[in-house]
This record gives structure tokens, C-alpha cells and sequence, in this order.
């Protein structure tokens, strides 16, 4: 990062004069050199430049501006149909060794996937602006905050990032003269020739790179502009880098959310919940309290990420990296996640959602709060002329995966602490996976190493959210099966080493739980009303946390008895309370024997206690141990 720049170079670049970071501009000239863009632009992060940018994809084509009047200063983007998603088969972590990588990650040796993007990024931003990207993970001056630099050549991730991160120059502003950043490059992957026309959603359909080097720290990402192949501030920094600078110093880079809980004696507990992609993170963290709830408040202090730093006193300390949401569109509805439809009133960008013919948004799920009439007419999100008759026929008039990208400060129930320096404490972690069967409604761990195996043996079945299969149950250990920068094993170890350091200190772990919002009957519906009803759940855990209810114990941990949750309010019997918690043999065998699979695949860095609470649970199971 210290190459010199000929001073004509630095004149070309346009760096403002506030910027002071020498090394910064090195970076930017090296990088610029190498992928050759006509233009360069340092984002101050104004609303100005949000705006003039925004005008500048709408003339491109790229973002349709929508009816002011229905959704002020909001606008639509319909994506390559190639470019939807994730795509986890094109991720790497390019460690030093395959064996720090571990088995549950692609990897490749370093040289040799720089000798591969080498010819990939020559030249490949010409005809194009290069945007030069400035953020603060977390509250900017946050001790646990870190701070990144991206290089994109899509405006559309500029502006996106604006909503999603502390983006522009106040970011440069902490980042001084010579403060660390983690640096990260992206391109759509597609030069343009003198005179060409640009695609309305440019990308690399053939050739798609998302490259993580955890020892240098960097990322570099070719061919996609979705989500978080292409905010590298999200899943590329927040969680596959990050991860891998907890491990080394000590801290957790978890993909959850965290609210706050307030009872209405006042008091106030954070919860810390990890649910794999589009399994409810968004959902969880503005529920809004159901009928018997009254006086009870939740807040959002993140969706989707959660940095946990352990304090000097033996507690841990919690912030969102992120400024705002990427969040799932279909299924929000104001039934769901009322929250989350206010916060969508203005100041939105959508990506692959419908168009209504009066100029504003349409996904599956809204027909809900219209008695459930679907609208007579939209345009898809490949912009088709799309009917009731389509919908009947199965065509989706929003994609799986369409997204909504609003800033945190639009959600009416964001927590007060939500930029606040020094974080929350956290009271509790929830891990749950989406499964039709098996997996009971919640339990809690009996103590952290079996809270850890929990969570590290969770399955989920897989969601849009990435390219690939849906709907196919996989091991996701903690909701990082594609997030975790190293050896999935020794990140095992991690977090029970995490634990054994806190206990030492006689600090009181936060309790763990394990639920199940997403159980079927025979008919195939969800036995469990989820949504603001998951609150009788978690009302339960502060409960247990308080001393106030006593559970059962079950093979797997602690489970609620019937009438320990308050069900005022609700219509759910004790049958169906049966069903939503049965644990069931057989499935149980079939279960732990896919635990063995990944503990297997995991065997050169398992955690022996990992082992030993497998063992034991096959006992509490009667299951033959084989
Ligand atoms: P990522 O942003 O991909 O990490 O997803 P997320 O975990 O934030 O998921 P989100 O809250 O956006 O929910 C995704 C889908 O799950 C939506 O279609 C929701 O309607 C559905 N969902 C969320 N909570 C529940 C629940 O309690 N029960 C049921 N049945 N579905 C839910
Ligand atoms: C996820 O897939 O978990 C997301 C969306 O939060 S993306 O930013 O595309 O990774
Ligand atoms: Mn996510």
C-alpha cells in the first residue's frame, strides 16, 4: 500500500483536498492504474451526491424513479436475471493454506487467484467511473467500529452504500492520516468500448469472483452487482473479514440481529438472534408485541450483523456495523412486519420488487393487506406485463430475493442505542433454522458448550437468498455456513474459548436458545404463527433469565411447559402446542446422524468437547451411538 504515484497521476485522480491519508491515495492510484476507468469520483456521502447520482441511474436506465406521491425520493432497479442473489459457489477465502480455510469454504492459494484477477481487473473499468467508497463499519469512533475503502465502478452499490454504511467523508475523517482500512475493490466485470452502449444492470454473467485474502485483510470482487457480492461492507467485511479479526483478537463477527426487549416495568434486556439468510432476522428485530403484551416494547438495534466485543467486566458488548437494511421484500406486509412497511414509506431503493401501474411497488405478500386482491396489472421484475392469471400459473411477479436498501433511521422503532459507541450489553443469543420437521418451537441450552453444540449443529432449509437449490435442508452452524472467513472447527473453538474466558473473569454467560418458528403440519402449514407472535417466545426466555419460570427438561435442554408462556390473546392449544414442540425418535436419529456428517468433515479442528456433548445427547436420546 505505499507504491509511489507519479504526481500527473495524482492529479488525475481528484482526490479533495480534505483528504489526508497518503496511503489512501497510493491504494487509489495503484488500483486505478490497474483497472483503468475513465473517470473518478471520492464520495463525500452528501445528500447531493445521493441525489445527482441517483438522477444519473435513472438516465442510464438503471433505476426507475418512483410515483412521487406514492413513495417520495424512492426508486426501482430491475437486475441482470443472471444477477439475484449471492452466489456462494464463486466465493473464496484465499488463506495461506486450504487447511485454515477449512473444509466448508472454496478456496484457492493466494498467488494463485491474484495470477487469475490480475488479467480479470486489467483495464476492466474502462469507459466507466471509478467511485471511491469511503465507511465506517459501526458508529463512526466506535471502539468496536473498522473502517473500509471500496473501489466500485457501479454507481449503484455508491448510493447503496450510502443507505447501508457511515459512508463519504466522515468516514475519511476518522480514518486520518493514517488509519487502517480494509480495502476492498469491486467491478461489474464489464468494460465498455468508445462509443458503447451500457446495459441497464451491468455484470460478468460468465466470469464472477468474490475473493476474500483474510491474512491481508482485502476483498476483491468481479462480475456481480447484488447485494452482498457487491456491498462489500456487509457479508464481504462484516462478516467473512471480520470474522477472522475476532478470532485473532478476541471478539465475535456474528450474523445476527439484535433488539432490545423492554417489559413494562421498564425493564430493558438485548437479545442477540442468528437465523440464516431470509429465515427472519429483519422480521424478528421489529416485532412488534401481540395482544397480552401490552406495556412491552421492542426496538431494533441491527437486522443482520452483530459485532460483540467481551468487556473488561466479563460481559459482551454488541453494535451493528451496518446504517441500514437489505431486506427480503416478499412476505413484508403490514401483517408481518408493520415496522418495516413504515420504514419503507420514502427514501427507499428497491431491487427486482414489481411495478404497480400507478408508479409504486408490488411483491407477494401484499395482497394481504389489500383483502387479498392481487393488483389487475404490474410489470414483473424483468419489466413483463404480469396478471392475476400469472400468479394463479405460478410466475412471481417479484423475485424470491427482491430487496428493499433503507437507512436505519427510517425504521419507527430503531433502539435509542442503535449508534451508540459502546453498544449493548448482550442478555441472551438465539440461533434458529427453518425446518418443516424435527426441530421443536425453543429450548435452551443447559449450559454455553451445549448452547455451542446447538447452534453449531443447526440445519436450515436453504432460501433464495443465495444462487442454488431452495428449500433443501443443509447444516448451517450459526447461520455462517457462507460467512465464516476460516476453518468452521477452530470458529467452533472460538466461541467455547470465548466462554471459558468470560466464566474466568465470573462473568455470567448470556443463556442460549435454540427455536423453530417454521414447523408444518401434514397439510404443509406453519403450525406456529411466528411474526409479532414469536414474542410469547421470547417473553418466555426473560422469564427463564429472570428466575420466573422453570421449564422441563428434554433430551435436548430446557423446554417451556404450556402453561409457562402467555398465551393471552392467542388461540393455540395445548395440542398444538404439542405439535409445534414434539420431539420425535426417529427423526431424531436421522438427525444426529447428519450432525455426524459435519462434525466429521470438521474432525481436523472439532473441539473435543463438541464430541463429548454429542455423545451425551445420543445417550439422553436413547440413540445407539454407531
Ligand atoms: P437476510 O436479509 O437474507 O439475512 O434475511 P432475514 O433473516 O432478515 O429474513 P427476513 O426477516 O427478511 O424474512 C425472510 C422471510 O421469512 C420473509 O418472507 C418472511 O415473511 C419470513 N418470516 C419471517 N419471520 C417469520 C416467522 O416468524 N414465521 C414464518 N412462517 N415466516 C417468517
Ligand atoms: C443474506 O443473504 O444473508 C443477506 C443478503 O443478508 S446479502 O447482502 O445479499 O448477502
Ligand atoms: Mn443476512
Amino acid at each position: 500500500m505505499n507504491t509511489a504515484c507519479a504526481p500527473e497521476q495524482i492529479s488525475e485522480l481528484n482526490v479533495p483536498d480534505y483528504v489526508r491519508h497518503a496511503g489512501l491515495v497510493a491504494w487509489v492510484g495503484e488500483m486505478a492504474a490497474l483497472c483503468k476507468p475513465d473517470r473518478i469520483h471520492w464520495c463525500d456521502g452528501s445528500q447531493a451526491e445521493y441525489d445527482r447520482l441517483c438522477q444519473q441511474l435513472v438516465d442510464a436506465g438503471t433505476f426507475r424513479r418512483l410515483n412521487p406521491a406514492k413513495r417520495p425520493n424512492s426508486y426501482l432497479a430491475w437486475s441482470d436475471p443472471s444477477d439475484v442473489a449471492r452466489v456462494e459457489g464463486r466465493t473464496f477465502i484465499c488463506s495461506e493454506t486450504e487447511e485454515d480455510a477449512g473444509p466448508t469454504n472454496n478456496w484457492m492459494a493466494p498467488d494463485q487467484m491474484r495470477a487469475k484477477l490480475q488479467p480479470l481487473f486489467d483495464g476492466c473499468m474502462r469507459g466507466r467511473t471509478l467511485y471511491v467508497i469511503p465507511f465506517s463499519m459501526g458508529p463512526l469512533g466506535s471502539p468496536i467500529a473498522h473502517l473500509g475503502v471500496e473501489l466500485s465502478d457501479s454507481a449503484y452499490v455508491a448510493v447503496n452504500m450510502r443507505l447501508m454504511t457511515r459512508m463519504g467523508r466522515a468516514a475519511l475523517d476518522m480514518l486520518g492520516e493514517q488509519g487502517d482500512f480494509v480495502p476492498c475493490v469491486h467491478s461489474v466485470g464489464v468494460p465498455l468500448a468508445p462509443g458503447q452502449e451500457d446495459a441497464t444492470w451491468p455484470c460478468n454473467p460468465a466470469n464472477k469472483y468474490i475473493v476474500h485474502y483474510p491474512e491481508t485483510r482485502e476483498i476483491w470482487s468481479f462480475g456481480s452487482g447484488y447485494g452482498g457480492n457487491a456491498l462489500l461492507g456487509k457479508k464481504c467485511l462484516a462478516l467473512r473479514i471480520a470474522s477472522t479479526m475476532g478470532r485473532d483478537e478476541g471478539w465475535l463477527a456474528e450474523h445476527m440481529l439484535v433488539l432490545g426487549v423492554t417489559n413494562p416495568a421498564g425493564k430493558k434486556y438485548h437479545v442477540a438472534a442468528a437465523f440464516p439468510s431470509a429465515c427472519g432476522k429483519t422480521n424478528f428485530s421489529m416485532l412488534v408485541p401481540p395482544k397480552g403484551f401490552e406495556g412491552w416494547k421492542v426496538t431494533t438495534v441491527g437486522d443482520d450483523i452483530a459485532w460483540i466485543k467481551p468487556q473488561a467486566d466479563g460481559r459482551l458488548r454488541a453494535i451493528n456495523p451496518e446504517a441500514g437494511y437489505f431486506g427480503v421484500a416478499p412476505g413484508t406486509n403490514m401483517r408481518t412486519n408493520p415496522s418495516c412497511m413504515r420504514s419503507l414509506q420514502r427514501d427507499v431503493i428497491f431491487t427486482n420488487v414489481a411495478l404497480t401501474d400507478d408508479g409504486d411497488v408490488w411483491w407477494e405478500g401484499m395482497e394481504k393487506d389489500h383483502g387479498g386482491q392481487l393488483p389487475e396489472h404490474l410489470l414483473d421484475w424483468q419489466g413483463n406485463d404480469w396478471t392475476p392469471a400469472d400468479g394463479q400459473a405460478g410466475r412471481k411477479a417479484a423475485h424470491p430475493n427482491a430487496r428493499f436498501t433503507v437507512a436505519a433511521t427510517n425504521n419507527p422503532v430503531l433502539d435509542p442505542a442503535w449508534d451508540d459507541p459502546d453498544g449493548v450489553v448482550i442478555d441472551a443469543f438465539i440461533f434458529g433454522g427453518r425446518r418443516s420437521t424435527t426441530v421443536p418451537l425453543v429450548t435452551e441450552a443447559r449450559n454455553w458448550t451445549e448452547g455451542v453444540y446447538m447452534a453449531a449443529t443447526m440445519g436450515s432449509e436453504t432460501t433464495a437468498a443465495a444462487t442454488g437449490k431452495q428449500g433443501v435442508v443443509r447444516r448451517d452452524p450459526f447461520a455462517m455456513l457462507p460467512f465464516v472467513g476460516y476453518h468452521m472447527g477452530a470458529y467452533f473453538g472460538h466461541w467455547l474459548a470465548l466462554g471459558e474466558k468470560l466464566r474466568a473473569q465470573g462473568a455470567t454467560l448470556p443463556r442460549i436458545y435454540c427455536v423453530n418458528w417454521f414447523r408444518k403440519d401434514g397439510q404443509g402449514n406453519f403450525i406456529w404463527p411466528g411474526f409479532g407472535e414469536n414474542m410469547r417466545v421470547l417473553g418466555w426466555m426473560l422469564d427463564r433469565i429472570e428466575g420466573r419460570a422453570a421449564g422441563e427438561p428434554t433430551p435436548l435442554g430446557i423446554a417451556p411447559r404450556y402453561e409457562e408462556i402467555n398465551w393471552s390473546g392467542l388461540d393455540f392449544s395445548d395440542k398444538q402446542f404439542a405439535e409445534a414442540t414434539a420431539l420425535n425418535a426417529e427423526r431424531w436419529v436421522e438427525e444426529l446422524r447428519l450432525h455426524d456428517e459435519l462434525l466429521a468433515q470438521l474432525a481436523s479442528r472439532l473441539p473435543q468437547a463438541l464430541s463429548d456433548t454429542r455423545q451425551a445427547l445420543a445417550q439422553r436420546l436413547a440413540i445407539e451411538s454407531r
